[in-house]
């Protein structure tokens, strides 16, 4: 088992690059199944366990997936019959695997997917996603630990969300590009992935209008096809590492972001007190000694993003005052502050919100992982803690991280990854 050590107390300076959009390529891979001729070729594809993991779900559905490493390039052909049945192994791994419901249904006629540990009414439900693919002509039942769906024909439909869920967003997008007829999507997730992913179904044939707003059209067609695409950057991690540099008191320029993604981020930020500048090649962040306290609701895009509040809960806690982060998109999203409790963080939970006392005086402590953001936030938290933190349950960071140690340490931080039993640990 692996840790990662940091001495905290360095500044972060220089520049770091942001890798493509886990969030984007998931359900890209996912949108591949739809392809009955030609290649769907990915490049910006991160080198990630999610991705890696999706490849081996496509795999099992008998799709053809060639992971050019070192060119970051993705070439997926499903012109082979597409088999229809995912096994648990796949869906306990990765929570996007759900996403492949839509396009499994529309390519095929059929899907049966295990659920997750939890069902579905567990920790990522699904049941937006359900209702409406049941809209659009699909009979679906839940029994045995799997939901089973069939569909002889999709019809297009009027849907409109109870929330707008990212993955029933994307899952039901897919779904309508081959039914017949029109489907439309209100309250519809408005994310850069659901753009981006709307951008690929294009490309392939389909026609998809109103992408990144609230409202999205499909006019289904008969059939879809391969085509090119280079992935948008991870705004996540990208916000991650500014706020980073904003933790550290440092000075650092995230190649590749793109701010329109994050201005959310880039809005609290600048009220804490942090400079940010918005440059062509992509965002640069200057720290400031003293922060000052916000207030922070996580909502859907263009809100502030939940897959930052862990990290961002980091910054606030440094700030001179009390600051308060309300998560309203997964309701008990604060493993990570119990963690931090440990580094000597002070806070009180009041239902879904979190109420930080700073500024923190971070000391560094043994700490583990509960899930990717939350490790995170660990990293984070070490960069500026006095001594040393050992963060452990790396196979959650890399998750969505790619070399999150090395990339850290380019930029100023002590920060070493060791296996458990390594002397030079000590
Ligand atoms: C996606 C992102 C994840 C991010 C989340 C919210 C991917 C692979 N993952 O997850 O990183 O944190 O968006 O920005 O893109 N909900 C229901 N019923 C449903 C579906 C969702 O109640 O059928 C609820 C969820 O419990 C949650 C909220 O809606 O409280 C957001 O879920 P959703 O937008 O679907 O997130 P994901 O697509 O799972």
């Amino acid at each position: 088992m692996e840790k990662i050590i940091i001495r905290g107390g360095h500044r972060l300076a220089g520049r770091v690059k942001v890798e493509g959009a886990k969030n984007a390529v998931l359900p890209i891979q996912a949108a591949a199944i739809l392809a009955s001729s030609g290649n769907i070729v990915l490049s910006n594809v991160p080198l990630l366990a999610d991705v890696a993991t999706m490849n081996q779900l496509l795999r099992f559905l008998n799709l053809t997936v060639d992971f050019t490493t070192e060119k970051h390039q993705l070439v997926i052909d499903a012109t082979a019959p597409v088999s229809s049945e995912v096994s648990l192994e796949y869906v306990n791994r990765l929570h996007a695997s759900m996403v492949v419901l839509g396009p499994l249904l529309a390519r095929t006629g059929h899907a049966k997917i295990a659920l997750p540990a939890g069902g579905v009414d567990g920790s990522r439900p699904v049941s937006l996603q359900i209702k409406g693919l049941r809209q659009l002509g699909a009979v679906i039942e839940q029994q045995d630990g799997f939901i089973e769906a069939h569909a002889d024909h999709l019809v297009g439909q009027r849907i409109c969300l109870d929330f707008p869920s990212v993955g029933a967003t994307e899952s039901i997008m897919m779904a309508a590009t081959l039914a017949s007829g029109i489907t439309t999507i209100e309250n519809a997730a408005r994310e850069p992935e659901i753009v981006d992913l709307a951008a690929v179904l294009n490309k392939m044939g389909a026609r998809v209008h109103g992408a990144g707003t609230d409202v999205i059209r499909i006019q289904g067609v008969n059939f879809l096809h391969g085509c090119e695409h280079v992935v948008i950057p991870d705004r996540i991690e990208a916000g991650t590492y500014m706020i980073a540099a904003a933790v550290t008191n440092g000075d650092v320029v995230v190649e590749g972001a793109i701010p329109e993604h994050n201005a959310a981020l880039i809005a609290k930020l600048e009220e804490m007190g942090v400079t940010v500048i918005r440059q062509d090649d992509g965002i640069r962040v200057f720290g400031t000694a003293v922060l000052i306290p916000a207030a922070i609701q996580t909502l859907p895009y263009p809100g502030f993003p939940t897959d930052l509040q862990p990290p961002m809960a980091v910054l606030q806690l440094l700030a001179n005052g009390t600051s308060s982060l309300a998560e309203t998109i997964f309701k008990h999203r604060f493993v990570h502050l119990k963690e931090l409790r440990r580094m000597n963080a002070h806070f009180q939970l009041n239902g879904d919100t979190a109420v930080f006392s700073g500024p923190t005086h971070f000391r560094g402590a043994e700490v583990a992982a509960t899930d990717l953001r939350t490790g995170a936030a660990l990293v984070l938290a070490g960069l500026v803690a006095d001594g040393l933190t050992q963060v452990q349950n790396l196979q959650y960071i890399d998750r969505g991280y790619y070399h999150f140690d090395q990339k850290l340490r380019q930029l100023g931080a002590e920060i070493d990854r060791v296996d458990r039993d390594d002397k030079n640990s000590q």
